[in-house]
């Protein structure tokens, strides 16, 4: 069993994966596999300049060459930060060995002077602060350390929470685990239960192939307007299902979002962080909210062996204000709108539940 780690030094997200590999690596044993460990780029998003995008169809080939040039049978992906998610999944369905994706997890909540604060938006907000003079630098290191304390991704909804939470929609990582913070001993549980699975999948003959369809790529994207997800998440999906021989387009996108509310109430569109998300039930929650309505195809398989719909039948929520109900949603349709005009032809993405009022003319 390969295991593609995306651990660095320079990656603050991930620099609990060698600790989880080990974790991984004990589940692998247990179920009578050999563990291979395969080191690939990180890119760590806080370091990485100028910007990740540029080495996502990097790490994706990369990924694709470790698993084609190595005698593995099957692969672990292990990914969080930002583009690490699809560069993974993009080599996975290209390879077609079974695989199945461990989540990184987000990171603790913010706090900061009795505040609670999310990555990105707060950092910037403190940052702008900063640069004008109003706080000094010894103040600005305490936000910043207030902000990042702990391992994990970013614990807002961003890039990196949505796409962990659109793997494991797709199927491709164990039900419940991308809502999991990384540093909670869930996590490490989770990590094992993910080294033992992906051995039953290699016996299983149960590839990305089987596993993904066009179903699971709708699925993704409702799960991501119900979130609130990153507009991102839109340019990654397209390249993610062009992997698997699918075609997305904006407008299927626009077509699902207009009948999909947001539910999520997490930070930058909501209020809440992913901490708090997971104690409210996390993603199983959500795709419960959703499959009871029909909104969901609950036939899709996923890594367990298991459809979407038999793993969060019984899936609970806590807190109905994290996790909002189809009676009060935070925002009646979806997470994204598709614009068109003279300044992009071939059109763009908004998120209005995270847009200021003047951006919507
Ligand atoms: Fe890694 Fe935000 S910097 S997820």
């Amino acid at each position: 069993i390969g295991i593609i780690n995306t651990w660095s030094d320079m990656n603050t997200c991930h620099s609990h994966f060698k600790q989880r590999v080990e974790e991984i690596k004990r589940g692998v044993y247990e179920a009578g596999g050999f563990p291979i460990e395969l080191p690939a780029m990180s890119l760590g998003e806080i370091m990485v300049k100028p910007s990740t995008m540029l080495y996502r169809n990097f790490l994706a080939m990369e990924a694709e060459e470790l698993i084609r040039c190595h005698p593995v049978d099957g692969v672990v992906l292990m990914g969080g930060c930002d583009k690490t998610t699809p560069a993974l999944l993009m080599a996975s369905f290209t390879m077609d060995l079974p695989a199945i994706y461990m989540p990184a997890g987000p990171m603790l909540r913010g706090y900061y002077a009795g505040e609670t604060l999310g990555s990105g938006t707060d950092v910037l907000r403190y940052w702008a602060d900063r640069r004008a003079g109003l706080i000094d630098q010894k103040t600005f290191e305490n936000v910043i350390g207030g902000l990042s304390r702990s391992a994990g991704t970013c614990m807002v909804m961003g890039t990196a929470a949505t796409m962990m939470s659109l793997a494991e929609t797709l199927g491709m990582a164990l039900p419940g685990s991308s809502s999991i913070p990384a540093v909670d001993s869930g996590h490490a549980l989770m990590a094992t239960a993910t080294g033992r699975r992906i051995v039953d999948m290699v016996w299983e003959d149960l590839r990305p192939s089987l596993i993904i369809t066009e179903a699971s790529f709708d699925n993704a994207t409702i799960i991501d307007m119900a979130l609130g997800g990153s507009t991102n998440a839109m340019i990654h999906l397209i390249a993610v299902a062009g992997r698997a021989g699918i075609k997305l387009d904006l407008d299927r996108f626009d077509t699902i979002s207009r009948k999909t509310p947001v539910l999520g109430n997490i930070k930058p569109s909501g209020k809440y962080l992913m901490e708090d998300f997971y104690y409210a039930g996390g993603l199983p929650a959500v795709i419960k909210r959703l499959l009871d309505k029909g909104i969901l195809h609950k036939d899709v398989l996923t890594v367990n062996g298991k459809t979407i719909g038999e793993n969060n039948l019984k899936s609970l929520c806590w807190n109905d204000d994290v996790i909002r109900t189809f009676e009060n949603p935070l925002t009646k349709d979806g997470g994204i709108k598709v614009l068109k005009g003279n300044i992009a032809p071939n059109g763009a993405i908004l998120k209005p539940s995270a847009a200021s009022p003047k951006l919507m003319q």
